[in-house]
């Protein structure tokens, strides 16, 4: 498969693919998407009557696609619902995957929102180059993460986990009109699908496009059949919705809003997302308190000095520091998190008091979000993968 967007020599960012040096700014300009502004931040604030997520008074969701407008419908009493999903190719979720459904969670306590998510067992399926594993053990794979989805404290009246195997029949007729709506030559340009490419991938695009329509839904939502649709995920995802956007009129639907995030980066560096295929490369939400420490001390790539000396001359730098990257999404507390940049910088902190201070605020974390799964029963999945009337 060709390497797409092919115009940017210097990072590459598709759904399948991230590399390179990330500029995000650019990447909205690319992908025409609009900057989250703080007008915009204002009204977040005002319409939820609590303060901004950390993930949003640091620009960790960064970018958007008529965020504007579902306020709006919002504040004039039309409520959206929310949907994102999670392509189970790994047993457990890593901390990058974590990002958008903590968001998520987030997005649907403030403004009281039903939320679907999707599980491409079949994306990943027939996008996987492992032949070992078959079409049942990523089902399998798909019921394990409903499990830490659900955890991260999503509200089970109000929300829809499914299986693309389990659910495609409802959501056939939306497939149907989205696949007579783009051509092969658009998604290959879209995509960078080519001639080796399995005809299910060339398909695959408008199953997650369909879940952007309310009508896809009819046992969820009734009668109201188009209802706003605001999607979080991070900007990788974007090509799918573009997609979406661009046929959704020539259906008569409304087009999906967006809220992206940055990327979680890999242990590895700045310049990576974190990639559940390397395990050395991210921390997994099942990892032990040893297995976090190991991997921080081990693997987190330091912008600290290369001596004591050094480190304590010219200080540390914080838009390469893996720990403090980590930080900035995990650590709620502004006040500390600044004095840990000033004192970092300035190299009165040490890179391995950094680390130390990574571990601590991530140890709870996990042990937290594994103490909360525990006590996902299969009983408890079964009856969120029922589709029945979400509470509004
Ligand atoms: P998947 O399983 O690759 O990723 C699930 C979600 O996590 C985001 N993500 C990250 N966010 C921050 N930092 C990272 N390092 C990182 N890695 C992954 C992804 O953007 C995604 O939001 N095709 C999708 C599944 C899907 C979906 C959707 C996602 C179906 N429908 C609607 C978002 C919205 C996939 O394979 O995601
Ligand atoms: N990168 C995955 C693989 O080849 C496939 C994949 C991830 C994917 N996200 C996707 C495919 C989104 C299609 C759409 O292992």
């Amino acid at each position: 498969m060709n390497d797409f967007p092919v115009d940017q020599v210097d990072s590459v960012v598709t759904p399948w693919n991230v590399s390179g040096v990330v500029d995000y700014d650019k990447l909205i300009e690319q992908f025409g998407s609009q900057k989250i502004d703080p007008q915009l931040l204002k009204k977040f604030e005002s319409l939820t009557g609590r303060p901004l997520h950390p993930f949003l008074r640091r620009g960790i969701f960064f970018s958007h696609r008529d965020l504007q407008e579902i306020l709006q419908l919002y504040e004039n009493g039309t409520k959206f619902y929310l949907y994102t999903g999670r392509g189970p190719s790994s047993d457990a979720l890593h901390l990058g995957h974590m990002i958008p459904f903590l968001f998520t969670q987030y997005l649907q306590e403030a403004f009281q929102v039903p939320c679907v998510i999707q599980l491409t067992d079949d994306e990943k399926f027939l996008f996987s180059k492992d032949n070992s594993k078959k079409l049942e053990d990523y089902q399998r794979l798909g019921w394990e993460n409903a499990k830490d989805i659900l955890a991260v404290g999503l509200d089970c009246e109000r929300t829809f986990i499914f299986r693309d195997t389990d659910y495609i029949g409802t959501m056939y007729p939306n497939i149907l009109k989205i696949q007579k709506a783009v051509t092969y030559n658009q998604a290959r340009a879209i995509f960078g699908f080519d001639d080796s490419d399995n005809i299910g991938k060339h398909g695959f695009p408008a199953v997650q496009a369909a879940p952007s329509f309310s009508s896809s839904f009819p046992q969820l939502f009734g009668p109201q059949n188009n209802l706003p649709c605001l999607i979080p995920c991070a900007i990788d995802q974007d090509p799918y919705f573009r997609m979406t956007r661009d046929v959704a009129p020539k259906l008569g639907y409304r087009k999906p809003a967006l809220i992206h995030s940055k990327f979680f980066p890999a242990l590895q560096g700045e310049n990576t997302k974190m990639s559940a295929s390397m395990a050395h490369t991210a921390i997994y939400v099942s990892d032990s308190a040893k297995q976090l420490k190991t991997k921080v001390n081990k693997y987190a790539f330091s912008g600290g000095g290369a001596t004591i000396e050094e480190h304590k001359k010219y200080g540390g730098n914080c838009d390469i520091d893996v720990a403090y990257k980590y930080l900035s999404f995990f650590l709620e507390d502004d006040e500390q998190l600044e004095k840990i940049r000033q004192e970092y910088s300035s190299g009165k902190m040490l890179t391995g008091e950094i680390k130390a201070k990574l571990i601590q605020v991530l140890q709870p974390f996990l042990e937290q979000h594994q103490q909360r799964r525990s006590q996902v029963t299969d009983e408890m999945i079964r009856k969120v993968m029922t589709p029945r009337k979400l509470s509004f």
